[in-house]
């Protein structure tokens, strides 16, 4: 089973990509959690580039089709997502790859009550489907660790490892 992990954050040393990946690193070995790596070099979404679509935006979309779920990160900037998250989400809502999927939302901070609602509202009304048993949120902030570090804390790695065994079991519950 493959998973896509997508990150609102483009930081270098982002809580929220160290969190996707300890996933990647506490999926069990037969679910493949996937980094998706080109959020940064997705164009503008315009919806006049829809059908001659950059190819960078086709392989997002085919990465999207072949994932049994994503599990998306956020940060929250000024009570909202970050543009770069929200324009590649623009790109798929004129497709049909997205809809049904299976969304599992971590979040590194409590703090980002905001950013969490509205990534719910725009999910929702592209017909994603949020798996809420497995979204969590980590305090992360001031935490100053990156992936190994969440991986070697054994509360923090037990929430991640529990959450990604509920999405597995929802994913296959409807496959
Ligand atoms: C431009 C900007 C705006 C921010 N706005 C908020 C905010 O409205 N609410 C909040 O809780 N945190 C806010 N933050 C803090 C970030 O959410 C926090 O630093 C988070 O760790 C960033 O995620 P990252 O580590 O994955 O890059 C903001 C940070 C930046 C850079």
């Amino acid at each position: 089973m493959q998973i896509l992990a997508i990150s609102g954050s483009l930081r270098r040393s982002s809580l929220n990509t160290a969190l996707l990946r300890a996933a990647t690193l506490l999926a069990p070995s037969e679910v493949h959690v996937v980094l998706y790596s080109d959020l940064g070099e997705l164009p503008h979404f315009n919806p006049d580039l829809e059908d001659d679509e950059p190819p960078v935006v086709s392989d997002f979309r085919a990465q999207i089709r072949t994932s049994a779920g994503l599990l998306i990160s956020s940060p929250e900037y000024a009570h909202g997502v970050p543009g770069v998250l929200k324009n590649a989400l623009d790109w798929l809502v004129g497709g049909n790859e997205f809809i049904g999927k299976p969304v599992a939302l971590f979040n590194a901070s409590p703090r980002s009550t905001y950013a969490q609602a509205s990534l719910t509202e725009i999910l929702t009304v592209m017909s994603g489907r949020i798996v809420t048993e497995a979204s969590i949120t980590l305090p992360l902030l001031d935490k100053h660790l990156d992936e190994h570090g969440i991986v070697a804390n054994p509360e923090f790695a037990n929430v991640v490892r529990v959450a990604i065994a509920a999405f597995v079991r929802a994913i296959e519950a409807t496959q």
